[in-house]
């Protein structure tokens, strides 16, 4: 019971922004400020000595020790007791530190239900403070290598940790970062803030384009999501993992929103062109597939590629 890794594996199964949720509303700010000094730890510590979480938090140990029992208890934290006693952060805990950031500067109010799993991130439906309604995105990278590295958790031993708390947050700034350079040009969610491994958007309404058999006028949609990639393209951004599982429409209205750019790479990245390609095949081959259209793909890839060329020409 005492290995990260399996409590990291059993965490998967359950709710974990529910139990962040609720451990929240026991927290005070001397919890936390041990939590804040253990994630500072752990940029230089496996895993962080009580008696450096204590300095980082300027906390004496008595009182450190205190709010670390609570901490774990809590199921925030999961303790060491190999060598010497310590603390490292589960994903719990990093959940708790971004929500209550998020929660401080404004952003998030209430959290609601969960509105989507996907390959590498939670979705939560929220409110911010006006009312409005917003979505959180949780990002867990790392999470499924868990299982497939466990064999291995002797050699690479605590090292994981890190690598997910810093993967989480770095994809999470990726895809924060995109948003901004996209909105409102193309159609991707409103950035709204982010904090560590959580991206806060604009709420979507709709179901993904996988899900919808019919359509009024598919050929518009697929005409505007090229244009999309497009002027995408234009600003210096490419998907990366564009598919009928990352655009969200509203049968309603025929809105749709392109979500999901955590791997998105720049247009000077040198897979640049085999990722614009793949995009490209991936939303041409469905729209052929499921509403018959059929756009020859080098015309496609032209027109997505002239303006760009028309630009770099002006600049000259
Ligand atoms: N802004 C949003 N509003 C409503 N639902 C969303 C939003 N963003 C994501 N979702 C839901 O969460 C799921 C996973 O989100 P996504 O960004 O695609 O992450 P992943 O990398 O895990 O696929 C989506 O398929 C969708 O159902
Ligand atoms: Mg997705």
């Amino acid at each position: 019971m005492t290995d990260p890794y399996y409590i990291l594996s059993c965490e998967i199964m359950e709710d974990l922004v529910l139990q962040a949720v609720s451990a929240l509303k026991k927290l005070d700010s001397k919890d936390f400020r041990v939590l804040n000094a253990i994630e500072r730890g752990m940029a230089r510590y496996e895993i962080v000595p009580v008696q450096q979480i204590a300095k980082l938090a300027g906390l004496n140990l008595n009182e450190t020790n205190i709010r670390l029992s609570k901490l774990h208890k809590l199921g925030l934290i999961w303790r060491s007791i190999g060598p010497y006693v310590g603390y490292v952060l589960k994903v719990v805990g990093y959940d708790c530190l971004a929500l209550n950031a998020l929660s401080k500067a404004n952003i998030v109010e209430a959290i609601g239900r969960k509105l989507g799993v996907g390959k590498e991130a939670d979705v939560y439906d929220a409110l911010s403070p006006s009312g409005e309604r917003i979505a959180l995105k949780f990002h867990r990278l790392g999470r499924t290598s868990f299982r497939q590295t466990r064999r291995y958790r002797v050699y690479i031993g605590e090292r994981r940790h890190i690598s997910w708390l810093y993967q989480s947050r770095l994809a999470a700034e990726k895809e924060y970062e995109a948003l901004n350079l996209l909105y409102p040009k193309v159609h991707v969610p409103t950035p709204i803030g982010h904090n560590r491994h959580v991206v806060v958007t604009s709420y979507i309404p709709g179901v993904p384009l996988y899900e919808i058999k019919e359509l009024d006028d598919p050929e518009a949609l697929l005409k505007s999501i090229i244009e999309d990639i497009r002027t995408a393209y234009n600003i210096g951004v490419i998907h990366g993992d564009l598919s009928e599982y990352n655009v969200i429409v509203d049968i309603e209205t025929s809105e749709y929103v392109i979500i999901d750019w955590p791997q998105w790479v720049s247009t000077a990245h040198p897979s640049a062109e085999l990722l614009l390609k793949r995009d490209i095949r991936n939303v041409l081959n469905f729209f052929r597939r499921r509403f018959n259209i059929r756009l020859d793909f080098d015309s496609v890839y032209s027109y997505v590629k002239s303006s760009k060329i028309k630009i770099e020409e002006q600049d000259k």
